[in-house]
Protein backbone atom coordinates (compact mmCIF):
# COMPACT_ATOMS: atom_id res chain seq x y z
CA UNK A 1 0.00 0.00 0.00
CA UNK A 2 1.62 3.31 -1.21
CA UNK A 3 1.62 6.79 0.89
CA UNK A 4 0.01 9.33 -0.16
CA UNK A 5 3.25 12.22 -0.54
CA UNK A 6 0.98 15.33 -2.12
CA UNK A 7 0.52 18.41 0.20
CA UNK A 8 -0.55 21.71 -0.47
CA UNK A 9 1.15 25.16 0.33
CA UNK A 10 -1.75 27.55 -0.02
CA UNK A 11 -3.47 26.61 -3.28
CA UNK A 12 -0.06 25.12 -4.57
CA UNK A 13 -0.07 21.52 -5.03
CA UNK A 14 3.33 19.77 -4.00
CA UNK A 15 4.00 16.01 -5.28
CA UNK A 16 6.18 15.44 -1.71
CA UNK A 17 6.74 17.50 1.44
CA UNK A 18 10.38 17.74 0.52
CA UNK A 19 11.79 20.77 -0.98
CA UNK A 20 15.45 21.60 -2.15
CA UNK A 21 16.76 24.68 0.42
CA UNK A 22 18.14 27.49 -1.36
CA UNK A 23 22.08 27.79 -2.03
CA UNK A 24 22.86 23.86 -1.56
CA UNK A 25 21.75 22.07 -4.58
CA UNK A 26 23.34 22.64 -7.73
CA UNK A 27 22.51 21.24 -11.42
CA UNK A 28 24.31 17.78 -10.64
CA UNK A 29 21.89 17.54 -7.65
CA UNK A 30 18.80 16.47 -9.81
CA UNK A 31 20.83 13.63 -11.02
CA UNK A 32 20.05 12.07 -7.58
CA UNK A 33 16.53 13.07 -7.14
CA UNK A 34 13.31 12.10 -8.71
CA UNK A 35 10.29 14.60 -9.83
CA UNK A 36 7.63 12.35 -7.95
CA UNK A 37 9.18 12.49 -5.12
CA UNK A 38 10.59 16.00 -5.15
CA UNK A 39 7.96 18.80 -4.03
CA UNK A 40 9.97 21.14 -5.16
CA UNK A 41 13.57 23.09 -5.61
CA UNK A 42 14.13 26.67 -4.42
CA UNK A 43 17.35 27.92 -6.45
CA UNK A 44 20.02 30.12 -5.15
CA UNK A 45 19.14 33.93 -4.29
CA UNK A 46 19.29 35.94 -7.13
CA UNK A 47 19.80 39.68 -6.59
CA UNK A 48 19.21 42.42 -9.20
CA UNK A 49 22.60 43.55 -10.08
CA UNK A 50 25.30 40.96 -9.91
CA UNK A 51 27.43 39.75 -6.38
CA UNK A 52 31.16 38.62 -6.54
CA UNK A 53 30.20 36.92 -2.63
CA UNK A 54 32.50 37.27 0.43
CA UNK A 55 36.24 36.01 -0.34
CA UNK A 56 37.15 32.71 0.49
CA UNK A 57 37.29 31.08 2.91
CA UNK A 58 33.49 30.74 2.88
CA UNK A 59 32.87 27.68 4.92
CA UNK A 60 33.80 26.26 7.70
CA UNK A 61 32.71 22.43 9.56
CA UNK A 62 31.95 23.02 13.22
CA UNK A 63 31.11 20.33 15.16
CA UNK A 64 27.69 18.94 13.43
CA UNK A 65 27.65 22.07 11.76
CA UNK A 66 28.48 24.27 8.82
CA UNK A 67 29.03 28.12 8.88
CA UNK A 68 29.24 29.55 5.69
CA UNK A 69 30.06 33.20 4.18
CA UNK A 70 28.77 33.00 0.72
CA UNK A 71 27.55 36.10 0.81
CA UNK A 72 24.65 35.39 -2.16
CA UNK A 73 27.25 35.48 -4.82
CA UNK A 74 25.19 35.43 -8.13
CA UNK A 75 25.10 36.56 -11.45
CA UNK A 76 22.28 39.20 -11.05
CA UNK A 77 18.79 38.71 -12.33
CA UNK A 78 19.30 39.05 -16.50
CA UNK A 79 22.20 36.49 -16.34
CA UNK A 80 20.91 34.01 -14.47
CA UNK A 81 17.03 34.40 -16.67
CA UNK A 82 19.59 34.25 -19.96
CA UNK A 83 22.28 31.51 -19.22
CA UNK A 84 21.54 29.38 -16.13
CA UNK A 85 17.29 28.98 -15.87
CA UNK A 86 17.00 26.77 -19.34
CA UNK A 87 19.85 24.29 -17.69
CA UNK A 88 17.00 23.45 -14.91
CA UNK A 89 14.88 20.63 -15.68
CA UNK A 90 11.20 21.46 -16.68
CA UNK A 91 9.39 17.88 -14.58
CA UNK A 92 10.36 19.72 -11.45
CA UNK A 93 8.55 22.84 -9.43
CA UNK A 94 11.19 25.65 -8.88
CA UNK A 95 11.15 27.93 -6.54
CA UNK A 96 12.75 31.63 -7.36
CA UNK A 97 14.58 32.93 -4.09
CA UNK A 98 14.68 36.52 -4.29
CA UNK A 99 17.19 39.13 -2.52
CA UNK A 100 17.67 42.64 -2.39
CA UNK A 101 18.93 46.03 -0.67
CA UNK A 102 15.55 48.10 -1.35
CA UNK A 103 12.27 47.18 -1.64
CA UNK A 104 12.13 48.56 -5.09
CA UNK A 105 14.87 45.77 -5.98
CA UNK A 106 12.41 42.55 -4.71
CA UNK A 107 9.65 44.09 -6.57
CA UNK A 108 11.96 44.42 -9.79
CA UNK A 109 13.80 40.84 -9.08
CA UNK A 110 10.57 39.19 -8.23
CA UNK A 111 8.70 40.58 -11.46
CA UNK A 112 11.61 39.28 -13.78
CA UNK A 113 11.62 35.46 -11.91
CA UNK A 114 7.78 35.57 -12.82
CA UNK A 115 8.11 36.63 -16.35
CA UNK A 116 9.83 34.21 -17.36
CA UNK A 117 7.54 31.91 -16.82
CA UNK A 118 10.27 29.22 -14.88
CA UNK A 119 8.70 29.54 -11.10
CA UNK A 120 6.04 27.98 -9.22
CA UNK A 121 6.34 30.36 -6.68
CA UNK A 122 8.81 32.93 -4.96
CA UNK A 123 10.48 32.86 -1.82
CA UNK A 124 11.56 36.25 -0.83
CA UNK A 125 14.94 35.98 1.51
CA UNK A 126 14.43 38.44 4.26
CA UNK A 127 17.29 36.53 6.45
CA UNK A 128 21.11 36.43 4.70
CA UNK A 129 23.16 36.90 7.88
CA UNK A 130 26.54 37.05 5.19
CA UNK A 131 25.35 40.80 3.42
CA UNK A 132 26.03 44.16 4.53
CA UNK A 133 22.88 45.52 3.24
CA UNK A 134 19.76 44.12 3.15
CA UNK A 135 18.63 40.18 3.81
CA UNK A 136 18.51 40.20 7.54
CA UNK A 137 17.50 43.90 8.16
CA UNK A 138 14.26 43.47 6.31
CA UNK A 139 13.45 39.94 8.14
CA UNK A 140 13.81 41.84 11.73
CA UNK A 141 12.37 44.43 11.24
CA UNK A 142 8.35 43.89 11.13
CA UNK A 143 7.20 47.41 9.64
CA UNK A 144 10.07 47.21 7.29
CA UNK A 145 9.19 43.62 6.29
CA UNK A 146 5.58 44.73 6.31
CA UNK A 147 5.97 46.87 3.90
CA UNK A 148 8.50 44.79 1.56
CA UNK A 149 5.77 41.49 1.90
CA UNK A 150 2.96 44.23 0.45
CA UNK A 151 4.69 45.50 -2.13
CA UNK A 152 6.25 42.60 -3.82
CA UNK A 153 2.42 40.80 -3.10
CA UNK A 154 1.16 43.88 -5.51
CA UNK A 155 3.47 43.02 -8.09
CA UNK A 156 3.43 38.82 -8.98
CA UNK A 157 0.89 36.71 -8.65
CA UNK A 158 3.12 33.65 -8.02
CA UNK A 159 2.28 32.21 -4.63
CA UNK A 160 4.80 34.07 -2.37
CA UNK A 161 6.65 32.51 0.30
CA UNK A 162 8.69 34.15 3.37
CA UNK A 163 11.64 32.93 4.43
CA UNK A 164 12.34 34.54 7.96
CA UNK A 165 15.31 34.64 10.31
CA UNK A 166 15.94 32.90 13.47
CA UNK A 167 18.23 35.83 14.24
CA UNK A 168 15.27 37.61 16.31
CA UNK A 169 13.31 37.68 19.73
CA UNK A 170 9.72 37.96 17.98
CA UNK A 171 9.04 35.35 15.54
CA UNK A 172 5.91 34.81 16.18
CA UNK A 173 4.85 38.77 16.21
CA UNK A 174 7.10 38.66 12.63
CA UNK A 175 5.31 35.46 11.48
CA UNK A 176 1.90 36.64 12.03
CA UNK A 177 2.43 40.23 10.16
CA UNK A 178 4.00 38.34 7.44
CA UNK A 179 1.14 36.64 6.80
CA UNK A 180 -1.17 39.40 6.94
CA UNK A 181 0.54 41.21 4.11
CA UNK A 182 -0.10 38.21 2.09
CA UNK A 183 2.40 35.76 2.15
CA UNK A 184 1.54 32.23 1.02
CA UNK A 185 3.55 30.27 3.06
CA UNK A 186 6.46 30.78 5.56
CA UNK A 187 9.67 29.18 5.53
CA UNK A 188 11.53 28.59 9.39
CA UNK A 189 14.35 29.28 9.40
CA UNK A 190 17.44 30.70 7.61
CA UNK A 191 20.93 29.87 9.32
CA UNK A 192 21.64 31.12 12.57
CA UNK A 193 24.19 33.88 12.89
CA UNK A 194 27.66 32.20 14.50
CA UNK A 195 31.28 32.53 14.16
CA UNK A 196 34.34 29.71 14.73
CA UNK A 197 38.02 31.22 15.65
CA UNK A 198 41.39 29.47 14.37
CA UNK A 199 43.28 29.05 17.42
CA UNK A 200 46.80 29.15 15.66
CA UNK A 201 45.92 32.59 14.09
CA UNK A 202 43.19 33.86 16.31
CA UNK A 203 41.36 34.94 13.67
CA UNK A 204 37.84 34.02 12.31
CA UNK A 205 38.23 30.72 10.67
CA UNK A 206 35.53 32.34 7.61
CA UNK A 207 36.50 35.56 5.93
CA UNK A 208 34.20 37.39 7.80
CA UNK A 209 33.82 37.74 11.32
CA UNK A 210 30.77 36.06 11.45
CA UNK A 211 28.75 33.35 9.15
CA UNK A 212 25.38 31.32 8.97
CA UNK A 213 25.35 28.31 10.89
CA UNK A 214 23.42 25.10 9.63
CA UNK A 215 23.21 21.10 9.94
CA UNK A 216 22.34 19.06 12.54
CA UNK A 217 24.11 21.32 15.31
CA UNK A 218 20.70 23.77 14.98
CA UNK A 219 17.94 20.99 14.06
CA UNK A 220 16.45 21.42 18.02
CA UNK A 221 16.53 25.06 17.92
CA UNK A 222 14.80 25.38 14.67
CA UNK A 223 12.40 22.84 15.39
CA UNK A 224 11.12 25.21 18.51
CA UNK A 225 10.95 28.23 16.24
CA UNK A 226 8.90 26.42 13.81
CA UNK A 227 6.58 24.79 16.47
CA UNK A 228 6.29 28.13 17.31
CA UNK A 229 5.21 29.63 14.03
CA UNK A 230 3.20 26.71 13.13
CA UNK A 231 0.90 26.92 15.98
CA UNK A 232 -0.78 30.00 15.04
CA UNK A 233 -2.09 28.17 12.32
CA UNK A 234 -3.47 31.28 10.07
CA UNK A 235 -0.29 30.15 7.03
CA UNK A 236 1.17 27.65 5.97
CA UNK A 237 4.85 26.78 7.46
CA UNK A 238 8.03 25.24 5.28
CA UNK A 239 9.67 24.03 8.02
CA UNK A 240 13.40 23.03 8.11
CA UNK A 241 17.09 23.48 9.78
CA UNK A 242 19.53 20.85 10.09
CA UNK A 243 17.12 17.78 8.61
CA UNK A 244 19.48 14.88 8.10
CA UNK A 245 16.91 11.94 7.86
CA UNK A 246 13.21 10.76 7.53
CA UNK A 247 13.22 11.07 11.58
CA UNK A 248 14.06 14.81 11.80
CA UNK A 249 11.86 15.92 8.55
CA UNK A 250 9.49 13.51 10.78
CA UNK A 251 10.09 15.66 13.89
CA UNK A 252 8.86 19.37 11.92
CA UNK A 253 5.74 17.73 10.40
CA UNK A 254 4.67 16.32 13.55
CA UNK A 255 5.00 20.01 14.89
CA UNK A 256 3.13 22.02 12.44
CA UNK A 257 4.64 22.04 8.97
CA UNK A 258 3.17 21.23 6.18
CA UNK A 259 6.67 20.56 4.03
CA UNK A 260 10.24 20.58 4.88
CA UNK A 261 13.46 21.53 3.67
CA UNK A 262 17.19 20.15 3.06
CA UNK A 263 20.34 21.78 2.38
CA UNK A 264 23.12 21.02 4.13
CA UNK A 265 22.63 17.80 4.18
CA UNK A 266 22.66 17.29 0.80
CA UNK A 267 26.09 18.66 0.58
CA UNK A 268 27.30 16.16 2.71
CA UNK A 269 24.78 13.38 1.07
CA UNK A 270 23.19 13.58 -2.11
CA UNK A 271 21.38 10.93 -1.83
CA UNK A 272 19.88 12.44 1.50
CA UNK A 273 16.54 13.08 -0.50
CA UNK A 274 15.70 10.26 -1.67
CA UNK A 275 16.54 8.58 1.25
CA UNK A 276 14.18 10.32 3.74
CA UNK A 277 11.56 10.38 1.26
CA UNK A 278 11.92 6.27 1.12
CA UNK A 279 12.31 6.48 4.74
CA UNK A 280 9.43 8.11 5.28
CA UNK A 281 7.14 6.43 3.36
CA UNK A 282 8.21 3.29 5.21
CA UNK A 283 7.53 4.54 8.65
CA UNK A 284 4.11 5.79 7.69
CA UNK A 285 2.88 2.58 6.29
CA UNK A 286 4.49 1.31 9.44
CA UNK A 287 2.42 3.06 11.81
CA UNK A 288 -1.00 3.12 10.13
CA UNK A 289 -0.65 6.09 8.08
CA UNK A 290 -1.80 6.56 4.45
CA UNK A 291 -0.76 10.05 3.47
CA UNK A 292 2.02 13.10 4.55
CA UNK A 293 -1.03 15.01 5.79
CA UNK A 294 -2.07 12.90 8.42
CA UNK A 295 0.83 13.10 10.86
CA UNK A 296 1.38 16.99 10.14
CA UNK A 297 0.27 19.42 13.60
CA UNK A 298 0.04 15.65 15.42
CA UNK A 299 2.19 17.03 18.75
CA UNK A 300 0.91 16.33 21.95
CA UNK A 301 1.27 18.96 24.46
CA UNK A 302 3.01 17.84 27.21
CA UNK A 303 0.46 18.47 30.10
C1 LIG B 1 26.36 26.92 1.50
C2 LIG B 1 25.00 27.49 1.81
C3 LIG B 1 24.44 28.46 0.97
C4 LIG B 1 23.16 28.96 1.25
N1 LIG B 1 22.62 29.91 0.40
C5 LIG B 1 21.37 30.38 0.64
C6 LIG B 1 20.76 31.30 -0.26
O1 LIG B 1 21.31 31.69 -1.29
N2 LIG B 1 19.52 31.75 0.05
C7 LIG B 1 18.82 31.32 1.16
O2 LIG B 1 17.68 31.74 1.37
N3 LIG B 1 19.38 30.43 2.02
C8 LIG B 1 20.62 29.95 1.78
N4 LIG B 1 21.17 29.03 2.64
C9 LIG B 1 20.39 28.57 3.82
C10 LIG B 1 19.70 27.25 3.53
O3 LIG B 1 18.75 27.36 2.48
C11 LIG B 1 18.96 26.72 4.81
O4 LIG B 1 17.94 27.64 5.16
C12 LIG B 1 19.90 26.57 5.98
O5 LIG B 1 21.13 26.03 5.56
C13 LIG B 1 19.32 25.70 7.11
O6 LIG B 1 18.96 24.42 6.63
P1 LIG B 1 19.96 23.13 6.67
O7 LIG B 1 20.48 23.01 8.08
O8 LIG B 1 19.12 21.98 6.23
O9 LIG B 1 21.07 23.43 5.73
C14 LIG B 1 22.45 28.51 2.39
C15 LIG B 1 23.02 27.53 3.22
C16 LIG B 1 24.28 27.02 2.95
C17 LIG B 1 24.85 25.95 3.86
Amino acid sequence: MGIDLKVKIGSLELNSPLILASGTCSLETFAFLKPEETGAVVLKTVTLKPRQGNPPPRLAETPAGLLNTIGLQNPGVEKFLEHEIDLYPSSYKLVGSVGGETIDEYVEVAKKLEASNRFAAIELNVSCPNVNKGGIEFGRDEMLLLELVKEVRGAVSLPLWVKLTPNTSNIEKIALETSRAGADALVVTNTFVGMAVDIETQSSRISTLSGGVSGPAIKPLALYLVYRVAKNRNVAVIGGGGIFNFRDALEFLIVGAQAFFVGTAMLVNPLAAKEIISGLKEWLAGHGFHSIKEIVGTFREPS
